[in-house]
């Protein structure tokens, strides 16, 4: 750690987000975001999931372009800034050392501390960049891509796992049935659109799973042969029922994620619940989740839709922390594919 610099009351931060296949830029000044400029890779949606060499290279080809928007909309210059912040994990290798390179060398460039950001921990502490804001401690429910969690968060580097998917995360979910059904990655916001329009008319397996924990390789496999045999049977199922299919394998997804979080939330007698993560995007869980809090009498904290899937807005958030208690990073500092959450 280098604590022996003098840290300012209200830091300019800039922090860069490139941990999958998105490229994001945001500025952090006087405890809020100055803006939040993401540039998302659609060339993936073809390949029905993420190459990651393509990512990389993508990434490579507009950071320098993402950050200067970045500074231009927030009307700060360089000299301006006190630290950068970035996701050095978890994530793709090839994705993360763009972002990590480019800050530890722009950091070094002006002489300012580089802060290094836990992915998922940023998902939380998103909730820190908007008005309405938890207190510490809550219950979060961590859904993206590549996680499900349930965490008791009970300071800003400070988390209890009590619950997580022992197979496919949530957001995988949503993507492997999408595919099943012929949609484009990631077909998670497919699926939420489409299913605007149908009613969850067929069933599929459940989970079943002891305590906190999530299982979806179960739901994925029940969906599969239910298509095949419905396919056998008339080869334009899909297509007739797209809506309803979608609304169906939203409807288990959601079920299923928030029935553990209703056992957390009476087991620990939390009473605010907030949902981090691409898949908290979703507009069936955030009706569902809205609804148990009100059942339950507990305060549910949602983000902008932008906030809650990959952006650099929430590790500012998370590094605005970071910066208070002086957690600067060394200066070998390296990318981490897979990197647990500090407790
Ligand atoms: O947090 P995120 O942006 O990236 C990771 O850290 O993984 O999450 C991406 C995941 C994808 O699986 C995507 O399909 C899902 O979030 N997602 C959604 C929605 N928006 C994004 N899933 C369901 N409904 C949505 N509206
Ligand atoms: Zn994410």
């Amino acid at each position: 750690m280098q604590k022996d610099r003098i840290l300012v009351v209200d830091p300019c931060i800039l922090a860069i987000e490139s941990s999958c296949d998105d490229t994001s830029a945001a500025i952090w000044r006087n405890g809020k975001l100055l803006c939040n400029v993401v540039a998302s890779q659609l060339m993936h949606d073809k390949t029905g999931g993420i190459v990651p060499e393509v990512a990389s290279r993508a990434h490579q080809q507009v950071i320098i372009p993402v950050v200067k928007r970045a500074l231009e909309q927030a009307e700060i210059r360089p000299q301006e800034l006190d630290a950068v912040a970035v996701t050095h994990g978890p994530g793709l290798m090839g994705s993360l050392v763009v972002g990590v390179a480019f800050a530890k060398t722009y950091a070094a460039g002006l002489d300012i501390p580089v802060i290094k950001v836990h992915h998922m921990e940023a998902h939380v502490l998103a909730h820190f960049a908007t008005e309405k804001k938890p207190q510490f401690p809550f219950l979060c429910l961590t859904v993206s891509g590549g996680h499900t969690q349930l965490l008791v968060v009970r300071g800003p580097f400070s988390y209890e796992e009590i619950g997580r998917t022992i197979d496919d995360a949530a957001g995988e979910a949503f993507d492997k049935s999408g595919k099943l059904l012929g949609l484009p990655y990631p077909a998670g916001p497919h699926i939420d659109q489409l299913a605007k329009e149908g009613s969850p008319k067929f069933e599929f397996s459940k989970q079943n799973i002891e305590g906190f924990d999530f299982s979806y390789s179960g739901l994925k496999t029940s969906i599969l042969y239910f298509l095949q045999k419905e396919v056998r049977k008339n080869p334009d199922f899909i297509q007739e029922n797209l809506a309803d299919l979608a609304a169906s394998i939203q409807h288990a997804i959601v079920e299923s994620l928030l029935l553990k979080v209703e056992a957390a939330l009476t087991e620990t007698g939390l009473k605010q619940l907030a949902l981090a993560g691409g898949v908290s995007a979703n507009s069936g869980l955030r009706l569902e989740a809205d609804k148990l809090a009100k059942r339950l009498g507990v305060e549910l904290f949602t983000t902008p839709i932008k906030l809650a899937t990959d952006n650099a807005g929430m590790i500012a958030a998370a590094a605005s922390f970071a910066y208070r208690e002086g957690r600067f990073a060394q200066d070998d500092l390296a990318p981490a594919a897979r990197l647990t959450m500090r407790v």
